[in-house]
């Protein structure tokens, strides 16, 4: 019975997977830019909107790496609580897939090529997480949430300050990944080591820096 339990974990783990890679995500929340009825809408120029959709295009891979690595350490958990409480966080990350795939197709643009190897990547770091034992595990989805989080705040500098539509899937996602954090905290994470931070800073250095081009 565990036998079986653990096989529908792996072939559900690779049906997200394919579903994450291949843009089949479907949000359960109200796309954020639909609440925006303030603001007129306005065209962005040309280089405005390749701006603004290669920070979408790093944020999407961002969202694919989170699916790999909740998918991952969720599969890795302990305990049951731990588990239910990342499957839940990763639910909301869903929206966020779903939400910033769709701002790139209305930008007229299009998603990373490598996101398989993004996914493959996050995966793989998110086992080796789960490996460390749930309260390590849920201190790496903290570190994580507080980078994503630091990073948002940082994207909605850099966005174009008419892209109304592009700042509330932003804002949007830093909330949830504040409360993310939050959660993986209250369950009981420990601080990684300083290392372990720097590492997970620059292997995020490379992929924002390069999911902006490709
Ligand atoms: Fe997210
Ligand atoms: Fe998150």
């Amino acid at each position: 019975m565990q036998n079986l339990s653990t096989l529908d974990r792996l072939l559900a783990a690779a049906q997200r997977a394919l579903q994450t890679v291949s843009g089949q995500s479907i949000a359960s929340r109200p796309y954020p830019p639909l609440a925006v009825t303030d603001a007129p809408p306005v065209a962005l120029s040309e280089s405005e909107r390749r701006h603004a959709a290669a920070l979408i295009r790093v944020d999407h891979v961002g969202e694919v790496c989170a699916q790999a690595l909740y998918e991952a350490q969720a599969l890795g958990a302990r305990q049951e609580r731990v588990r239910a409480a990342l499957e839940r966080a990763s639910r909301e990350e869903v929206d966020h897939l779903a939400w910033t795939r769709k701002r790139l197709e209305d930008l007229g643009d299009r998603t990373s090529l490598l996101n398989a190897v993004w996914y493959a990547g996050a995966f793989a770091i998110g086992l080796l997480a789960s490996r460390l034992g749930d309260r390590l595990s849920l201190g790496f989805v903290v570190e994580t949430e507080r980078q994503v989080e630091q990073h948002l705040l940082g994207h909605l500098e850099r966005l174009p300050a008419q892209d109304h539509a592009s700042r509330a899937i932003v804002a949007q996602m830093r909330e949830d990944e504040r409360r993310h954090g939050l959660a993986a905290t209250e369950l009981g994470s420990v601080q990684l080591p300083a290392p372990a931070r720097w590492a997970m800073r620059l292997a995020a250095r490379v992929m924002t820096t390069t999911a902006y081009y490709v």
